[in-house]
């Protein structure tokens, strides 16, 4: 499968899940822009069959690298991120839940969950966008939600972009991601504002501001709820002191927009 072929399996699901990231982008477009994605994020379970590097698998074979690491501590979470030597291909972010951190319930409601996903589906090369795997109670999703939001969410959604991210660096009419914001607000959409809308800054090479996830009707094993689905992010990048345009994350920042799948 080619990089690209896997990039549009991974928005065709995630607009069909979340209608808003594709109104966004068509307001975007509708100011003659041209959407690049920065990077396109993933969420997993730390575990053998699931962990990050069973997630990268899809990229590495289309010629992704490891280009750094990060962890978040307070959420119990590690990252890793890919880039390809093909500038106008996004980066991939895939973060995992530390899940020998949480309690022995937690563990054994993910090992349960885990244990279903069919033998050798993970090394299919569309695992990526496979979505959930296993049959999940919205009883457990807000038991898993006590502990980890990021859990509850993996729990409902399982394997398939988490969001992806317009760079504003090549956008023309919006030059400053404050301008995007305030456009953006305008036309009715909520911000990420858990440590201001904009995080970081252009001394650490980069800014970041993100939607808040809608709620969309999911069906559990007991029944449809609604929970927040993915968000939509935008980013900024500065250059360092040698000119070239930053391209990791900053870990400050990345952990304050994990919140934007919070209830808002
Ligand atoms: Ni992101």
């Amino acid at each position: 499968m080619s990089i690209d072929t896997v990039f549009q399996s991974l928005w065709k699901d995630y607009v069909q899940l979340n209608p808003t990231a594709s109104q966004i982008h068509d307001l975007i477009v509708s100011k003659g822009e041209k959407v690049v994605n920065d990077h396109v994020a993933f969420r997993t379970f730390r575990h053998p069959r699931t962990g990050v590097s069973k997630l990268a698998q899809v990229f590495v074979n289309e010629g992704y690298e490891f280009a750094g690491e990060y962890e978040f501590k307070e959420k119990k979470l590690y990252a890793q991120h890919f880039e390809h030597s093909d500038p106008d291909q996004p980066k991939v972010f895939i973060s995992e839940l530390l899940v020998e951190q949480f309690s022995s319930e937690l563990q054994e409601n993910v090992s349960k969950m885990i244990g279903e996903i069919p033998e050798g589906r993970e090394d299919k090369s569309d695992f990526i966008y496979s979505g959930r795997l296993w049959k999940v109670s919205h009883k457990i999703y807000l038991d898993l939600m006590k502990e980890s939001e990021y859990a509850a969410w993996l729990s409902a959604f399982g394997f398939r972009a988490n969001h992806f991210t317009v760079l504003v660096n090549r956008l023309n009419f919006f030059k400053e991601l404050a301008e995007l914001n305030s456009f953006l607000e305008e036309n009715g959409h909520t911000l990420n504002s858990s440590g201001g809308k904009i995080k970081g800054s252009p001394e650490v090479l980069l800014e970041q501001s993100s939607t808040m996830a809608k709620e969309i009707v999911v069906d559990f094993s007991d029944g449809a709820f609604e929970i927040p689905a993915c968000y939509y992010e935008f980013a900024k990048r500065y250059s360092d002191t040698n000119g070239k345009l930053y391209q990791g994350f900053v870990a400050q920042s990345a952990d304050k927009i994990f919140e934007s799948t919070n209830k808002s």
